[in-house]
């Protein structure tokens, strides 16, 4: 994969227009910060057929065997609101899931915040980083990792049975650069709606979520409640088995049951 692969017959307006390329990195997320902060244009990517310093979600690592994903991020600079950047986040994962489907048949559905998942196991994964400036958004920072060729046996031991790849699932080979370009124009799709559009009823007809039980762990104890909805900000609303209907944020005190 290289740079003129992605670009070839790409005809994005802004995602992807500028690719940066490296065989091996820190993380493409920190390359993008920092390209970002020197002022890069908007739809710049970074991409990586390797990274030593992979970043996922609340601190975690994000491994991946060379030349088996796509491991990418790109710099936005929408002009919304702070309390928007929800927006970029669900059309993220709405884009990864038709990008997958349109490529590999394969039906992939999206785990509250922002996880991809098939048959329940994780196969993508979103970070997304903002730079504020006041109350503006300065840059944002998409990055995105797709578990694409990873041969079964080859995640590591803690994730061996959460994880998966659309190898794994479809039992081919799948071309990264058809892929990632499926995924730029229907990312782009979105992009230039998203001032027309929330996002939300794509997201929810994709959700591996709502009308799922979902547990809810306080220090103390445990409860169980039916995941009802999500807002435009990403809080899950959950029918408690109190009778008690709230909203969650944090995807740490909710668990989504596999059984449920
Ligand atoms: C998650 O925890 O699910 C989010 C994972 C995001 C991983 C991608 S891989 C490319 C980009 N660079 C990083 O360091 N992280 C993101």
């Amino acid at each position: 994969m290289t740079s003129d692969d992605i670009k070839a017959g790409l005809n994005t307006k802004i995602l992807g227009k500028e690719v940066i390329f490296y065989t091996e990195t820190t993380s493409t997320n920190d390359i993008a910060i920092e390209l970002a902060g020197k002022g890069a244009e908007e739809g710049t990517l970074v991409i990586a057929d390797s990274q030593t310093m992979g970043r996922g979600r609340r601190d975690r690592k994000w491994l991946a065997p060379a030349g088996t994903s796509i491991l990418a991020s790109l710099i936005l600079r929408p002009t919304i609101g702070l309390l928007q950047v929800n927006k970029i986040v669900l059309m993220t994962t709405i884009s990864i899931v038709y990008a997958i489907s349109k490529v590999t048949n394969l039906s992939a559905l999206i785990k509250w915040p922002n996880d991809i998942v098939i048959n329940n196991k994780k196969v993508a994964g979103i970070l997304a980083e903002t730079k504020t400036d006041k109350n503006y958004i300065s840059f944002v920072v998409v990055g995105f990792g797709i578990n694409v060729n990873i041969p079964e046996g080859s995640f590591p031991e803690e994730i061996s049975n959460i994880a998966t790849s659309l190898s794994i699932e479809s039992g081919y080979e799948i071309s990264r650069v058809d892929l990632l370009q499926e995924f730029l124009r229907q990312l782009e799709i979105c992009y230039l709606r998203l001032n027309d559009d929330n996002f939300l009823s794509q997201w929810k007809s994709l959700s591996a979520t709502i009308g799922r039980q979902v547990r809810i762990e306080y220090p103390d104890k445990a409860i169980i409640g039916l995941a009802l909805d999500i807002d435009e900000n990403g809080a899950l609303t959950v029918k408690l088995n109190t009778g008690e209907t709230k909203s969650f944020m944090n995807d740490d005190i909710v668990k989504i049951k596999s059984d449920g």
